[in-house]
């Protein structure tokens, strides 16, 4: 069994931010949303992993992900080079898939259950792929699923204006090296894509049996800046403890669920958890709210912050309420301690922000 994760896209909703850091590499709680992934499969015990790359984002990626021993897995890296649709991306990677049964989970996905049930179901069936299914309130942007009564799948979509059923499809897949010859009879769709989604019901019917698995638990797919700030909520919600590596001063207090660095200060400050503060940060008179998430490098003075996803190497001095934002790497926000009660703000690496 090998995987696939599929981190070659764009991330346009997320600009300005992606026009410098690739969206996988964004951070979720305490790791960058592609180590999650990783995470995933390596409980599910997968060892050989292929990881797809825009020419873009992939130096970044390997940069960060190095060889991949953080995961005891070997790594291949495989250049998509041009975003041609997920289908696209596994014709790309079949060198590195030859004809393996593969996991396939797209690096934006975050599932609240892991894969091991659904990849055990699948060893244990005769099918020659499985999905996961999600219901969801408006499934108009994702992949459908129609079931017949006894639960079999009849049918699949993508991004139907008039949806079938509510049961989005989730980026996480299973196949076997059928999906190649399914993917081959394949047309780009009406956006100029190979999707998946088209290949899957070309396996349906080329008479192939499909599994379906319903997710009872959250799932994430980070397209957005409000997708970010969420995924960050959730997962700081579900996976933080309380971890103090830095330096904590008689003046300050901690409550509830917080990871600090190492070489992190605290100085007459009080975090409420569920928080997360990188390595090497300073906090000073400073009110640190939950679902905050702090990166490497930080600086954070006479400020109060809440729900926000923060990168690294910020300044943020005097800032009287900042919430529900997204702040890029090395940005400086500077106010007087006079703003106005709350500001919500979205803004890339290298910025500079005064408020008057
Ligand atoms: C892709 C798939 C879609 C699936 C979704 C899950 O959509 O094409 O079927 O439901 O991922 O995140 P895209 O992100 O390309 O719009």
């Amino acid at each position: 069994m090998k995987a696939l994760i599929l981190a070659a896209g764009k991330g346009t909703r997320l600009r300005p931010l992606t026009n410098t850091v690739p969206k996988h590499l964004l951070p979720v709680g305490n790791k960058p949303i592609l180590f999650h992934v990783l995470d995933y499969i390596k409980e599910a015990g997968i060892k050989d992993i292929g990881i797809v790359v825009s020419p873009d984002s992939g130096p970044y990626i390997e940069e960060a992900i190095g060889a991949g021993s953080e995961w005891g897995a070997k790594i291949t890296f495989v250049v998509q080079p041009e975003p041609l649709g997920l289908a696209h991306a596994v014709k790309v990677a079949q060198g590195f898939l030859g004809n393996s049964p593969f996991l396939m989970f797209l690096g934006d996905n975050l599932i609240q259950e892991g894969v091991k049930d659904f990849l055990d179901e699948f060893h244990a069936s005769n099918s020659d792929a499985s999905i996961l299914l999600k219901e969801v309130p408006d499934p108009r942007a994702f992949g459908v699923a129609e079931l017949d009564s006894s639960g079999r799948v009849v049918h699949l979509v993508e991004k139907p204006k008039k949806p079938k059923s509510n049961l989005a499809i989730i980026g996480v897949y299973l196949f076997t090296a059928e999906i190649h010859k399914a993917i081959a009879q394949t047309k780009p769709s009406w956006r100029g894509e190979l999707e998946i989604t088209d290949a899957i019901q070309k396996l349906l019917e080329l008479g192939k049996e499909i599994r379906s698995h319903l997710l009872r638990g959250w799932w994430l797919d980070i397209g957005s800046n409000d997708g970010l700030i969420e995924a960050n909520r959730v997962v700081l919600d579900a996976f933080s403890k309380r971890d103090i590596k830095g330096e904590v001063d008689s003046q300050s207090r901690i409550v509830g669920r917080v990871q600090i660095g190492e070489g992190t200060k605290l100085e007459s400050s009080l975090v409420q958890g569920p928080v997360f503060i990188a390595a090497n940060c300073r906090i000073k008179n400073s009110l640190i709210k939950p679902f905050t998430n702090i990166g490497a490098g930080t600086v954070v003075e006479d400020s109060s912050l809440e729900h926000s996803v923060i990168l690294e190497n910020c300044q943020i001095l005097k800032i009287k309420h900042l919430a529900d934002s997204v702040i890029g790497r090395n940005t400086i926000l500077a106010g007087q301690g006079k703003s106005p009660e709350k500001i919500r703000l979205f803004i890339g690496d290298d910025c500079k922000v005064e408020l008057e």
